[in-house]
């Protein structure tokens, strides 16, 4: 069988700003999740991010932070990799879409796309009014215009949307507008844009997000929050044109000989997205070859392109995004045919997370309001895995879900500690203790002992199906159930009386319960990698297990197939490592400053 190959996606996040819980929750997480689990899995699997540099959010900060939007992306750009890197989220590459290292390419790559669209005359220029800051010489962005609201005379309303009434304005609708560059009254003029002509693409996508309904069909697993949030667009509302240039000259410029684009750049929407293509170009150059290469993961329909995000980007992935590529097509096949940009194989989408700290009521996560858990703060005082541990056990995988500083820590304590980390600790301890530190022999199994290696063997199974299906909580349910099932097979073989009549019975007990604690291991590594390596190290089998963590390349060898060999058993005399507490009690909310 050929190796399967996947190029997985995280979305890129806005360098304006720290990463919290609720980011990783959504899409890194899981992703990394789904990463780890297809190279143990025995894929070749790429795995991209980086920061979204352009637009006017990262302009907006700095320039309230009174610092240069170079810098402040740099510097965002450098405190998401850390907090990325602290809780063991490892991508490939994590490049920046105006970051020095990758601007260039990506320009590029935004500008040849923005030109293959334009030569397939599926632009059309508009004219359109737009609100002008004379003092400043420019035209003015959505969020950098303040009025009042038509609709509920709020004073505060944004260029984009009222945050009093929640509507969602054009900027021309705002009464007594003011800039919010130079505090004056800006003038309405004229300004020219490119639309992508979406009513031309529109068949062909619904054609192909009516695919995805069909899970048997399609092959992948789609939400149903993604196939109804864009398919129903479509139906409710059909898809007009949209601007996809901006008058702004932070971003990637209008690669047209044309005085209408003059100080204008593609809009970010447009060239974010394209930041997975040229990352993925930077990688291969990385790897040795040529940027050129980014077409065997792109254009080659052997390669799934799985992109992972928070349910605010649905749209864009599912019907912006697929339309532009759709757009670059010479064929009319709805996936794209060899040689063309590939449609997602899949778009996973999480809800968000509300947060709730003890004595306090539930609450959105906000900066402002200062309710929100940093990765970077959090990663000072804790270890990475409880967290991982608890963002899949709430995973928002189909609704909203809370983070409950209490549920945490008593999932840490009483999960984590009580039933994984103990099964690990009770088992190696007693081999160290009585069997010189080896795996036990055998001897001859009954149906107990059948019975239990059975449901490691399940485990595996269901595990995998349900990762397969991008069912994270589920998944790492599974893996609990075995860890439970462990202690349970335990507790009823007893080694603890048996060793006192019948050493025989109770090596047999403690062989299946290390038999257990090896699979255990795997099927552990793509939620909880560090314990897994720790865990690794207690069953003396570390040196496989890190190869299986590493990032691949396709000029190293093929990654050690951990998923084939987790009901591989240890071989009685097998030498273990020291027992180790995998998963410390934590007390106190405390710990969260709380
Ligand atoms: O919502 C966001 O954080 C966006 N910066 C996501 C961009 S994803 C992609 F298209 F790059
Ligand atoms: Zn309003």
């Amino acid at each position: 069988m050929n190796q399967r190959r996947f190029l997985i996606t995280g979305a890129l996040p806005y360098s304006n700003g720290r990463l919290h819980v609720g980011h990783v929750a959504g899409a890194y997480l899981p992703a990394d999740i789904y990463v780890r689990y297809l190279r143990a899995a025995g894929a070749d699997v790429r795995f991209i991010c980086g920061s979204d540099d352009n637009g006017v959010a990262a302009l907006k900060t700095a320039r309230e932070q009174g610092r240069s939007v170079e810098e402040l992306t740099a510097f965002y750009n450098q405190s998401q990799r850390q907090a990325f890197a602290g809780l063991g989220i490892r991508f490939d590459i994590y490049g920046g879409t105006h970051q020095s290292d990758y601007v260039r390419l990506h320009e590029r790559f935004s500008q040849e796309f923005f030109l293959r669209i334009y030569e397939k005359g599926l632009f059309t220029k508009r004219t359109s009014r737009q609100l002008y800051d004379v003092e400043a010489g420019q035209f003015l962005p959505d969020r950098f215009v303040r009025g009042t609201c038509p609709h509920c005379a709020s004073d505060n309303a944004y260029g984009d949307q009222c945050e009093n009434c929640g509507r969602a304005l054009d900027q021309t609708e705002l009464i007594d507008p003011v800039s919010e560059m130079t505090r004056t009254r800006p003038e309405l003029r004229e300004t020219r844009h490119w639309y992508l002509r979406l009513d031309q693409l529109q068949g062909r996508l619904s054609e192909w997000l009516a695919g995805k309904k069909d899970p048997a069909t399609a092959g992948a697993h789609w939400r149903p929050v993604v196939i109804n949030q864009s398919l129903g667009r479509i139906e409710a509302e059909g898809l007009p044109e949209r601007a996809m240039t901006r008058d702004l000259t932070w971003g990637v410029p209008v690669p047209l000989d044309d005085p209408d684009a003059r100080g204008k750049s593609l809009y970010v929407w447009f060239d974010a997205p394209i930041g997975y293509v040229s990352f993925t170009a930077a990688l291969c150059q990385r790897e040795g070859g040529s940027a050129e290469e980014y077409a065997a993961w792109w254009k080659d329909p052997d390669c799934k392109v799985v992109h992972f995000i928070g349910e605010d980007n649905i749209v864009f992935h599912a019907i912006i995004w697929p339309a532009m590529m759709l757009a670059t097509h010479e064929s009319g096949s709805a996936q794209g045919a060899a040689g063309e940009y590939q449609l997602p194989h899949n778009v996973v989408a999480n809800s968000f997370l509300n947060i709730r700290f003890p004595g306090k009521d539930e609450e959105k996560i906000s900066k402002t309001r200062g309710t929100a858990i940093w990765i970077e703060d959090y990663l000072r005082i804790l270890p990475p895995d409880p967290l991982r541990y608890y963002l899949t056990a709430i995973a928002p995988e189909s609704q909203r879900s809370t983070f409950d500083v209490d549920d945490f820590l008593a999932r840490n304590n009483g999960e984590l500690g009580n039933a994984l980390g103990n099964f690990f600790n009770r088992c190696v301890s007693f081999a160290h203790k009585y069997f010189d530190g080896r795996v036990p022999d055998a001897g001859r199994r009954d149906a107990v002992d059948a019975e239990q290696l059975g449901r490691c063997a399940a485990a595996v199974q269901k595990v995998a199906a349900e990762l397969e299906a991008c069912h994270f909580k589920a998944a790492q349910g599974e893996m609990m159930a075995l860890a439970r099932a462990g202690n349970a097979y335990f507790d009823i073989t007893k080694p603890f009386m048996s060793r006192k009549t019948d050493m025989a019975a109770c090596g047999r007990a403690i062989n299946v319960c290390l038999q257990t604690a090896r699979t255990l291991t795997t099927l552990m590594a793509p939620f909880l990698p560090f314990s897994a390596e720790k865990a690794a190290k207690m069953l003396g089998l570390e040196g496989q297990f890190s190869s299986a963590n590493a990032a691949t390349s396709p000029r190293m060898p093929r990654p050690y197939e951990l998923w084939a060999s987790a009901t591989q058993e240890l071989p009685p005399g097998h030498p273990l490592g020291a027992a180790e507490v995998l998963f410390p009690r934590m007390d106190g909310a405390e710990v969260f400053g709380a």
